[in-house]
């Protein structure tokens, strides 16, 4: 091979085909790059360990070692080799993984050579942006948070992994978040970050919205020098001792959502207009998350207010019992909480509260509301609303944990309720708290063929069925909590 020329890119074809890579040599060659071609991978790593390549193209399917496998041989000896897989209609599914694995692009065979070319250069620009201090592929990495989103991740942790990764990624001494109060319009640190742990003083705490559109009204990313900081922000106490300072405004539809500061405090530390655009990048990375998260709420809450109107349509067919969902909602609230269970576990044991008999949605308005005894096949009816319930929210994911709670909500401490005569702590702990609240509510309420039966009454009936129908601690437990309520007047 001839001497490579250091100033061209160096170009490494591997293909098993002769006649391709002669054609590909000489084109590649007549556009001014250096050009070496080999016939399989385990050839291809020799040349690699030998000279230094920018590029390397190469067929999927070849003798000895085929394109995947030596994708995976170079990442480790020469990482910053970028990697086109050439690839038959056979091979795609094997190139996308090969991108997956850090290929930059496929190209397919018969290529058309202008779109190789196109490939290769972009290949090339994009390297050289990488060496030119924009490290973005980690922090991309760290921010792909998209299905940790989907899971439910909080704002919290999101804000933390983005200014952690800003200050990695553009080595700040602190990193700070704001995010816009809705109530007072203004922009408040949310989440701060310090390499080390160092303490900088105090840092810009507020920032008003109004002062925030005007000077991010073009999308400009701020990097200013020591004077500009002072000319800037001269209320920001320790404004003498920062060395260097960017600010990036986080957009969702042009709407400024929060700001990123990052600071120096390193004396010869400035940030670079590379560091400045590997920060943009994170930062519209992360107003996309944000943006994701409060989709999510937002979600959330409507599903939230569709769950109320579920059960108020419930309701509306079964006359009788007005309200029911509330108050179960209630009671098993007034029980989470004398239990002391985490905030997370209480709100899915109210949304199953509310939601408990939403599977008499699919019973006749003819058998909820019969007001004599029911009839051996009516009960039947009557017993599968738990099981419809189930059937009705299975496909909402985010129910997965609460659906089984709606499930048991009929099963017994002693294991003959159903659907599936689970016994004592079998049965989840949100359906033996929602049971108790449950049949309490619907012995105090009246009934086509009863008046409702009074506290004492109740209290007693609970008592006398803990052990075999209740679980007996939550008994317990709401009686407790009953007692004081009645003592204190308040209603039961
Ligand atoms: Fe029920």
């Amino acid at each position: 091979m001839d001497p490579f020329n250091p100033m061209k890119p160096s170009i490494l074809i591997v293909d098993d085909e002769q006649h391709i890579r002669s054609i590909l040599c000489e084109i590649l060659a007549s556009l001014d790059y250096n050009v070496f071609a080999v016939g399989n991978g385990k050839e291809a790593i020799k040349e690699i360990e030998k000279n230094s390549y920018n590029l390397v193209i190469t067929d999927m399917m070849m003798p000895e070692m085929g394109g995947l496998e030596l994708l995976e041989a170079i990442k480790p000896i020469a990482p910053d080799i970028m990697v086109i897989m050439m690839t038959g209609f056979g091979t795609i599914a094997s190139a996308v993984e090969a991108m997956k694995k850090g290929a930059y692009e496929y190209v397919l065979k018969p290529f058309k050579l202008d779109e190789l070319i196109s490939t290769i250069k972009r290949a090339l620009d994009k390297q050289l942006a990488d060496k030119k201090d924009i490290k973005i592929k980690d922090a991309f990495a760290l921010l792909n948070l998209n299905e940790a989103i989907g899971a439910g991740i909080e704002r919290e942790k999101v804000i933390a992994i983005i200014i952690e990764a800003t200050l990695r990624e553009i080595e700040a001494d602190v990193v700070t978040c704001l995010l816009r109060d809705e109530s007072t319009e203004r922009f408040k640190v949310k989440l701060k970050h310090s390499l080390e742990d160092k303490d900088f003083g105090e840092l810009l705490g507020e920032f008003d919205s109004e002062d925030a559109d005007r000077f991010f009204n073009q999308d400009i990313v701020f990097l200013l020098d020591k004077n500009e900081i002072k000319k800037s922000f001269p209320a920001i106490p320790n404004v003498n001792d920062i060395v260097s300072f960017i600010s990036i405004p986080l957009k969702i539809n042009n709407k400024i959502i929060g700001i990123i500061n990052a600071y120096s405090f390193t004396p010869g530390h400035n940030f670079t207009e590379g560091q400045c655009k590997s920060a943009a990048i994170i930062a519209g990375r992360a107003a996309s998350i944000i943006d994701n998260e409060q989709l999510y709420d937002s979600v959330q809450k409507t599903f939230k207010e569709t769950v109320k109107s579920f059960a108020f349509a419930l309701e509306a067919k079964d006359q009788y019992t007005h309200g029911h969902s509330e108050k179960v909602t209630l009671y098993s609230e007034l029980i989470c909480r004398a239990m002391q269970l985490p905030e997370d576990e209480t709100e899915k044991i109210c949304l199953a509260a509310q939601l408990h008999d939403i599977g008499k949605i699919g019973i006749t308005e003819e058998v909820l509301n019969k007001p004599g005894r029911l009839t051996f096949e009516e009960y039947e009816i009557i017993k599968s609303h738990p099981v419809t319930g189930e059937r009705i929210l299975r496909p909402l994911h985010f129910l997965k944990d609460v659906i089984p709670i709606i499930l048991y909500h009929h099963e017994k401490h002693d294991g003959t309720g159903y659907p599936a005569g689970l016994k004592g702590d079998a049965i989840p702990l949100g359906a033996r708290i929602i049971a108790v609240g449950d049949t309490y509510d619907a012995m105090t309420s009246d009934r086509p063929y009863r008046k409702g039966l009074s506290f004492e009454v109740t209290i007693n009936e609970l008592i006398r069925c803990k052990d075999t129908q209740f679980a007996p601690e939550i008994v317990d437990v709401f009686i407790k909590l009953m007692e004081e309520r009645y003592d204190k007047g308040e209603e039961t």
